[in-house]
């Protein structure tokens, strides 16, 4: 097996990036160094809550959670209850977590991470808004050149925005900070609305984890239901798209996506645009080639990897 690879995972807990966490929480490939929350999909406090009832479930009662940003750079917090419900987490009825979150900010943790880490050892898995990641890297630039990589959900550009008709929810809440982790100068990849709509969770998908009668199958599948109602009315399709796991799928399982190394740059002036991310797929511009941009995905190979590993907690 390759090397450990030694991540830390940003996010703001919502369904789907519960299941990028329970992903990752029974990848052997994986050393979680921590877990940040964010404000994103539902406000801090129930973020990072969470994320702690997430690693409880999965029995991964030893990882580290850290609290980070209550709201964007710039702009006023937007959230989205009507797709992820009041708690967040609605769907299965998880119990309050008796774990606690560790008194580090979390970008204080990232910063002190990175800075006590060997150079180019450890990735950053941003699943919400960038807030936390830019924040670090304006509060300690000398960060920038030690991460590995950033591989990150966010943005879009052939399948357009779903909070705008331009931008995808993470960028949108804080385009300011996304704008800062692009110009950063650090090997990115990303996975936008282009890639991750194509990762449906169709009722027989959804089926293979109930089926499971586990605790985590059961509770996966029931956030599934919840998270998914949402998307298949928008877009009138057998399941919704499963946008975090993407980015842990990636590391475990590179071949599954494939994509091109792309200038991506994010609206920050305009109203109409904001938050949408301009990606130079056809290279026209002399703009920097700043991510790695996937736009394929072996479904059918995610999903057997999610079952997979899901079936192992
Ligand atoms: O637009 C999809 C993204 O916004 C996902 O990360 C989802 O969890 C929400 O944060
Ligand atoms: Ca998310």
């Amino acid at each position: 097996m390759a090397a450990v690879r030694k991540i830390i995972i940003d996010t703001d807990p919502g369904q789907d990036d519960a299941v990028a966490i329970l992903l990752a929480l029974a990848s052997p490939e994986f050393d979680i160094l921590g877990i940040t929350a964010v404000a994103g999909n539902v406000p801090l406090t129930l973020t990072s809550k969470n994320a702690l009832k997430i690693c409880e479930l999965a029995g991964k009662r030893d990882t580290r959670v850290f609290a980070g940003a209550s709201r964007p750079l710039m702009r006023t917090l937007v959230t989205a209850e009507e797709v992820h419900g009041k708690t967040g987490l609605d769907g299965p009825d998880l119990p309050e977590p008796t774990m606690k979150l560790e008194a580090q900010h979390a970008v204080d943790f990232i910063v002190d991470t990175l800075m006590g880490e060997e150079p180019d050892t450890v990735t950053l898995c941003p699943l919400g808004p960038l807030t936390n990641v830019a924040l670090a890297l304006i509060r300690e630039p000398r960060i920038a050149p030690r991460i590995k990589e950033i591989v990150l959900m966010g943005g879009g550009f052939f399948e357009g925005g779903n909070v705008t008709p331009a931008a995808e929810f993470n960028i949108f809440v804080d385009p300011h900070a996304a704008d800062v982790v692009l110009r950063a100068g650090i090997p990115v990849v990303m996975m936008p609305l282009d890639v991750t709509h194509k990762a449906l969770t169709t009722a027989r998908r959804v089926e293979r984890f109930r089926s499971m009668g586990t605790a985590v199958g059961t509770a996966t599948a029931e956030l599934l239901d919840f998270f998914e109602r949402f998307d298949e009315q928008k877009y009138g399709t057998d399941g919704g798209p499963l946008h975090d796991p993407c980015v842990i799928a990636y590391l475990i399982r590179p071949e599954l996506f494939s994509g091109r190394q792309c200038n991506v740059s994010v609206e920050t002036m305009s109203e109409l645009t904001m938050g949408m991310t301009v990606i130079d797929w056809w290279g026209v511009s002399d703009r920097p080639k700043n991510a790695l941009v996937m736009r394929d995905i072996d479904h059918e190979g995610f999903f057997d990897l999610l079952s997979e590993r899901l079936a192992r907690l």
